[in-house]
């Protein structure tokens, strides 16, 4: 049977670069039968931030969180997380989903295979100041949620096209791993 793979991706930018290195990856997936992808950046009106008031619920008519996108992480045995570097953060929106975790985290905990995906434009490794607190951070994300951390790309100098292309085939190679 296929592996439930979800993708999310944080960037607002419409046909970015994470968009492109997205799809490459999604490419490289030999059966996609069971394959989601939401793109938070670009679908952001819909993702509600975690709220946490008891008076207040977070499930809204239009909030796609609750209603699509967590039950499909829930039940997905790969997750891929890709973010664009933005001052030396994630996309905000890949964040509010992040933080929407907290209400299933023992639904969410174990298990998974995750791929990180990381966009910039600094042309550092994972290593340099510039992706190290990015990539800590993924680590950090993984370990807590006891998920098995499987691969990264670092899509770095990505406004170079041959660069971009050069990272486009490795987010593909990572795609094919996944069986
Ligand atoms: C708001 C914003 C903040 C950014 N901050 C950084 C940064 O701190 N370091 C960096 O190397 N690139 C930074 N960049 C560049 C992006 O990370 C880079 O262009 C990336 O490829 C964008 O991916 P996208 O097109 O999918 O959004 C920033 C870009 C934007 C729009």
């Amino acid at each position: 049977m296929a592996k439930k793979i979800t993708v999310l991706t944080g960037s607002p930018h419409l046909n970015g670069t994470s968009s492109s290195l997205a799809d490459g990856f999604i490419n490289g997936v030999t059966d996609k039968s069971n394959l989601y992808r939401f793109d938070a950046g670009l679908n952001a009106a819909q993702v509600h931030f975690l709220k946490l008031d008891e008076n207040e619920s977070t499930i809204h008519d239009d909030d796609i969180i609750s209603k699509e996108v967590m039950p499909k992480i829930i039940d997905s045995d790969v997750l891929v997380l890709w973010t664009s570097l933005y001052y030396y953060g994630i996309n905000a929106e890949l964040k509010a989903v992040i933080d929407r975790f907290y209400e299933y985290n023992h639904e969410l905990k174990d298990g998974k295979d995750v791929y990180v995906l990381i966009s910039g434009y600094d042309a550092g490794d994972k290593n340099s100041s510039a992706y190290h607190s990015l990539t800590e951070y993924f680590d950090q994300l993984c370990k807590y949620m006891r998920w098995n951390l499987r691969g990264e790309v670092l899509a770095s100098n990505s406004w170079n096209s041959s660069n971009l292309k050069k990272h486009i085939e490795e987010a593909t190679n990572l795609g094919k791993n996944i069986k």
